[in-house]
């Protein structure tokens, strides 16, 4: 497993960043990370920082004064960590207008944009595609998914053509909830996507059995929505103490151990938890940094959350 995780020095990250004089500056106030854990993409073998940040709510709202300056808190939290990924989806209410509204006003040092194509029929998807990209206000996606497979047949093509011209980079795929694997295997199979997206925590494991092997054999990069169980894995926790042995692996918070946890499965690539707050940013966060648990930790991690 460890061979297969890049510990980038943050140092040597700050320094390169600060080299390309086009890219905005960093702020004085980031907390120098010690180091980010990346993993390659399979099809390029471009490496990303293995936690990136979901969209779904926490971003859905209206940018009166006082959400935005607490949102563009938590965005500019993500990037100052080294945080990369960002997921999103026309799905999400206003959640791909804020973002284009906040990356307006936030330091980065780079920006790897997902978002999907969530409609039915090729010429809706096209337009809806090019209405994300005119929202978050960048010149292209790095990655287009199609949103729970909806009319998968279809865009597929378009998303083919469009990563040939070099309009996106990457193709993917995502579902949710442990649904509609069988499907989601069929597809994997038939074409070659980049990156597929499912959720996997330490409550629902449905994707060790066949779509995360399947992955990790076809070469496809695989992004974890809902590491927390949509904030449910907290209630389930909640009065607990972490147990001792979580220093192992460097973890500090319930937080920790669950994305932890989910991003040290050989096959994923990166976990993408949503959050509202800077306290859960830099948390979640300090999750993509130290050790990961290894196999036998994993096992001993499931067993005492099976326990509880
Ligand atoms: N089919 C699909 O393609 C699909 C489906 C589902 C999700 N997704 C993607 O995956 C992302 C993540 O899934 P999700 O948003 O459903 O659920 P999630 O990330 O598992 O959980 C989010 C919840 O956890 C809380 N939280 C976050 N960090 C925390 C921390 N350190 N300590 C305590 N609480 C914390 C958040 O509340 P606070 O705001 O209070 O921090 C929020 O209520 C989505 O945003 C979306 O981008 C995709």
């Amino acid at each position: 497993m460890n061979d297969q995780i890049d510990r980038v020095s943050r140092r040597l990250f700050l320094k390169a960043t600060l080299a390309a004089a086009a890219l905005p500056l960093l702020p004085a106030g980031a907390r120098a990370a010690a180091e980010v854990i990346t993993k390659p993409i399979p099809s390029s073998g471009k490496r990303l920082p293995v936690i990136g940040m979901g969209t779904s709510r926490t971003f859905d709202v209206r940018l009166d004064g006082e959400q935005r300056g607490a949102l563009s808190e938590v965005l500019q939290a993500f990037f100052d960590q080294g945080g990369t990924l960002i997921d999103s989806s026309p799905m999400y209410g206003a959640a791909e207008q804020v973002i284009g509204e906040l990356l307006k006003t936030t330091r980065r040092s780079a920006l790897f944009a997902a978002t999907k194509v969530w409609i039915d029929g090729r010429q809706a998807g096209i337009e809806q595609m090019e209405n994300s990209r005119a929202l978050w206000g960048i010149p292209r996606f790095d990655l287009m998914q199609i949103h729970n497979l909806r009319d998968w047949q279809v865009h597929i093509e378009t998303l083919k053509a469009w990563k040939t011209q070099g309009k996106i980079r990457y193709i993917g795929i995502t579902t949710s909830h442990g649904r509609e694997h069988d499907e989601l295997e069929r597809a994997l199979k038939k074409e070659r996507f980049d990156f597929v997206q499912l959720t996997y925590n330490l409550e629902e494991r449905e994707a060790e059995k066949q779509l995360l092997p399947l992955a990790a054999e076809r070469g496809v990069a695989v992004l974890v929505n809902r590491p927390f169980q949509r904030g449910g894995l907290f209630g389930k926790v909640q009065g607990k103490p972490l147990p001792e042995w979580a220093k192992e692996f460097d973890c500090a918070s319930w937080g920790q151990f669950f994305l932890k946890f989910a991003v040290s499965h050989p096959a994923v690539t990166c976990a993408i938890p949503a959050t509202s707050k800077v306290k859960h940013m830099l948390d979640n966060m300090g999750a993509g940094q130290g050790r990961l648990p290894e196999a036998t930790m994993r096992e001993r991690m499931i067993g005492y959350i099976a326990g509880l």
